[in-house]
């Protein structure tokens, strides 16, 4: 037996072994009486700020024991420790992984190729602090001298995700004087919406891109640069004065005509979508100012010591990841849902998307042989309470098995009323009527027909993971994107794949390149386009120039 592969290992066995034997494990039976109490102790880890509470899973503590087992055999602690080494584990592109070096504390250091990155991670923290200091201050003033009152975040993927996400999660932190945008869409409505109603005097532009090379943040950068000069009819120099870059390409933030003293720098071993705590979160930092930035990071920071030292059984990103593992392999889950009983954290289950998907969409292993085996789960979801008046019937009666994680805040951000418990026993309510169900004899008693009841039951059994918080804060939202940061490391380890490399939007990007010049106005139609595009994408090209009169 080739155990190097980890569907055929003793571990994966044993665990398809137990699920054959617990497939009729029934949350209602293991939940209930004094087994259930301390199923619900057993089953719940507290860190930091984030209680959580596994105790509505589809298994046992044996389940538990034979996941830990797995994690063991995958090399989860060595890749751990090599992650926070600085080891080169994106080894397609030959980079460390470090975003835990973005929240290491200044007192640290971690020497990584020769260099100490946790020095260069505090440079450019204060280098934010002062700049951002200086716009919500009025010390640093638009061209004209006018103080800035808008900020627009250019960028895309995790260029925006994070950045965009994080704002609207922390809205009631943020300086009620500054507008706050995000363009992110190469579609040209994005960036007339963000600005149509702006004083270009007023406006900074923060163009964030990892590479600088990105089409869609430069063509908007571009577009962006014109809006200015033109509406204060100044010349380039003003630039300086409206732009500032983040990103890790010197040479095209130069060349591109931006001011590379104020640029914000960050590292190739920062992956876009886990960049939300580096410079990226520069917009961020402006709104809700430096230090509520500085607890966001430590919010981060307590998961990273948590996931690097605790032991696995008790750890909340590997049971988490390991759940995952149980539902994806064994069960045969193809998603998951996220569903934050908040209105704020309405842009969490997209940020996931990048994050888990652009991470675990994978099929070979790191070798480049084929996986062989299922890996990363399709992540949707909305807050709640909207998504319960839309998509929970799926969920409820449906015939699909979809792990549900939903989180929790027992305090409103703003004291505006009473309303917050109606939120909150909303969530609770989802999480018992999804694991519990209610079965025929219970919607009978109620007076239901016999030819009604069948549409009336429940089954439950669907796996739920409460986490709560007490309240959205910076250092709350830091602790939960590292809980989802880690899930997603923990998964990628026992497929064995490169988690942290993105090559599958490559093709599409180049694509897109090649065509864009065969629909423009002053192309005659059809001329050579034989040869370079297939005949189904040829007869829309025609359809297109058709509709736009070329
Ligand atoms: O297209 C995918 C991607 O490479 C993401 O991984 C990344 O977050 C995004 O594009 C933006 O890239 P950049 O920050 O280099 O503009």
């Amino acid at each position: 037996m080739d155990d190097t592969i980890i569907y055929k290992t003793e571990e994966w066995l044993a665990l398809k072994r137990h699920y054959d034997s617990t497939r009729d494990l029934n949350l209602r039976q293991l939940l209930a009486g004094d087994s259930g109490r301390n199923r619900v102790s057993d089953m719940y880890i507290e860190v930091g700020d984030l209680h959580f509470d596994y105790s509505r899973h589809l298994v046992t503590s044996e389940t538990i024991d034979l996941l830990m087992a797995l994690a063991e055999r995958s090399g989860l602690h060595e890749r751990v420790s090599a992650m926070f080494a600085g080891v080169h584990i994106n080894t397609t592109e030959d980079r460390s992984v470090l975003h835990v070096a973005l929240r290491m504390p200044a007192t640290e250091s971690l020497v990584v190729d020769g260099t100490d990155v946790v020095k260069q991670v505090h440079r450019v923290l204060d280098k934010m602090g002062k700049l951002s200091d200086d716009i919500r201050s009025g010390t640093w003033l638009g061209y004209t001298g006018k103080q800035i009152r808008n900020i627009i975040n250019i960028g895309i993927g995790g260029s925006d995700l994070g950045p965009a996400m994080a704002y609207q999660a922390l809205l009631d932190y943020a300086d009620p004087a500054l507008k706050v945008r995000f363009v992110s869409n190469i579609d040209p409505i994005a960036l007339w919406q963000a600005t149509h109603d702006l004083d270009p005097a007023e406006t900074l532009f923060v163009i964030c891109s990892k590479t600088f090379t990105t089409l869609e943040t430069l063509t908007n950068a571009r577009k962006a640069r014109e809006w200015l000069l033109n509406g204060l009819g100044a010349p380039n120099e003003a630039v300086a004065r409206h732009f500032i870059a983040v990103s890790t390409n010197e040479k095209e933030v130069e060349r591109f005509g931006i001011d590379v003293s104020t640029m914000l720098e960050f590292w190739d071993w920062v992956g876009g979508r886990y960049s939300v705590d580096s410079a990226i979160g520069f917009s961020l930092m402006i709104a809700i100012g430096k230090e509520a930035f500085t607890d966001f990071l430590a919010g981060f920071r307590s998961i990273d010591e948590h996931f690097r030292t605790a032991p696995l059984s008790k750890n909340m990103p590997v049971i988490q990841g390991m759940l995952n593992v149980w539902y994806n392999n064994f069960h045969g889950a193809q998603t998951h849902a996220v569903l934050p009983y908040s209105e704020r954290m309405a842009r969490f289950p997209a940020y996931l998307q990048q994050l888990t998907m652009e991470s675990n969409g994978k099929s070979v292993r790191l070798d480049g042989t084929s996986v062989g085996i299922q890996t990363g789960e399709i992540f949707w979801g909305e807050p709640g309470t909207n998504g319960q008046h839309a998509f929970y019937q799926l969920l409820h009666q449906g015939t699909k098995l979809i792990p549900a994680d939903i989180i929790l805040f027992s305090e409103p951000v703003r004291d505006i009323g009473d309303e917050h418990d109606a939120l909150f026993a909303n969530g609770l309510a989802q999480a018992a009527a999804l694991s519990l169900g209610k079965n025929a004899s219970e919607v009978a008693a109620e007076g239901v027909s016999k030819a009604i009841v069948p549409h009336k039951v429940m089954p439950g059994n669907r796996p739920v993971t409460v986490v709560v918080a007490k309240k959205l804060t910076p250092a709350v939202l830091g602790q939960l994107i590292a809980f989802y940061e880690h899930t997603v490391f923990v998964e990628g380890c026992i497929w064995g794949i490169d988690s942290f490399d993105q090559w599958g939007v490559e093709l599409g990007k180049a694509m897109a390149a090649r065509l864009t010049p065969l629909l423009a106005k002053d192309r005659v139609a059809s001329q050579g386009r034989e040869s370079e595009v297939d005949a189904a994408t040829s007869r829309l090209i025609d359809l297109y120039r058709n509709q736009r009169g070329r």
